[in-house]
């Protein structure tokens, strides 16, 4: 089965991006034929600076192969690396009509939230649907706001098939029903728009200190400990099994240590999980050759599949 994502590159990874997006996004390739990419042309979007546009995609390239993305297994590419996709959008554009368009939250909460409304933002649907039409793909692995996305390209293929003849693949969203929302240091939603969070990639001590700051109720040393609504008991239980929660559960009742230890076994938890990462990051940061190459191969495999795609489709509208 072909499985394709975007991945927005936008600064810094944190523990809820981790276990609510990229673990399970990352474990996909183990069964399927995964094809990911950095989605650069959307994030083009609302980015602030050609520097900060660059440096971030960079970032989620060695960020993402740190945390197990194996290039045997899986495609991976930068967005515009392959631009046919572009030409495609241009394409599927006749065939969204406006109002399809004008119902897609994720653009109202984009101005909602002070993003200028601007044509790229308002069309950035049609584009998400190229980039998944352009590849035959199946399956489209995706957070929940991004369903829309989705459903929209269903619509637009739909509509190119019915007047143009069946070149299109229509795809499905995937989503993970059974993910948590991880929480941040104050208890909300883990974002980075909300000072939160706990970045994947910190020093040992910062890290420490990070955890440190997460709040805890103030029970005196020597009193049991509630863990149901204890932050650090929430984010720990993420890096731990059945067995291993249940002796948490007991060290907590035991009132034998404070808030103090457990945000220390935190951020030993924390630390171990990413340890492979940590080597795997050190050494792509030393050889991005490396990651340059790899980028180069994945878009030469996703871009002969488009080439191909947009001749049929090139032929199929008229274009000469
Ligand atoms: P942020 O809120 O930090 O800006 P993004 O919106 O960039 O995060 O999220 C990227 C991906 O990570 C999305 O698929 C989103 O569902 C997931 N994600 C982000 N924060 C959390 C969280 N606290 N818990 C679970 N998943 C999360
Ligand atoms: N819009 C997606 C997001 O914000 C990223 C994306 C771009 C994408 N193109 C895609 C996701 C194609 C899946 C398929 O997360």
């Amino acid at each position: 089965m072909r499985v394709l994502t975007g991945i927005q590159a936008s600064g810094k990874l944190h523990i809820g991006n981790y276990f609510g997006a990229m673990k399970p996004m990352i474990e996909l390739q183990e069964e399927h034929e995964l094809f990911t990419f950095i989605a650069n042309y959307h994030s083009l979007t609302t980015s602030k600076d050609a520097a900060t546009l660059r440096q971030f995609t960079i970032d989620a390239a060695v960020d993402y192969l740190s945390l197990g993305i194996d290039p045997e297994k899986t495609t991976f590419w930068v967005q515009s690396h392959v631009p046919e996709v572009l030409e495609l959008y241009w394409i599927l554009s006749k065939f969204t009509p406006m109002g399809l368009l004008e119902r897609a939250h994720s653009y109202k909460d984009k101005v909602a939230r002070g993003i200028p409304a601007s044509h790229a933002l308002f069309s950035y649907p049609v584009l998400m649907a190229a980039d998944i039409l352009i590849l035959d793909t199946q399956k489209v692995p995706v957070g929940k706001d991004q369903i829309q996305h989705v459903e929209m390209t269903r619509d637009i293929a739909i509509k190119f098939n019915n007047e143009y003849g069946e070149l299109f693949t229509l795809p499905e969203h995937m989503v993970q029903e059974d993910v948590a929302t991880i929480p941040g240091i104050d208890g909300q939603k883990m974002s980075k728009s909300y000072d939160n969070a706990i970045d994947l990639f910190m020093d040992e001590k910062p890290l420490q200190k990070r955890c440190n700051k997460i709040i805890s109720t103030s029970t005196p040393l020597g009193e049991p400990l509630e863990y149901e609504e204890c932050h650090i008991y929430n984010l720990a239980a993420l890096f731990l099994n059945e067995e291993q929660k249940q002796e948490l559960r007991e060290r907590y009742k035991s009132g034998k240590e404070g808030y103090g230890h457990f945000k220390k076994y935190l951020k030993e938890l924390i630390w171990e999980e990413l340890a492979e990462a940590r080597e795997k990051r050190a050494y792509y940061l030393d050889h991005m050759d490396e990651v340059n190459d790899i980028l180069e191969q994945g878009a030469k495999k996703a871009r002969k599949i488009a080439d191909a795609k947009m001749e049929k489709v090139r032929d199929a509208v008229g274009l000469l």
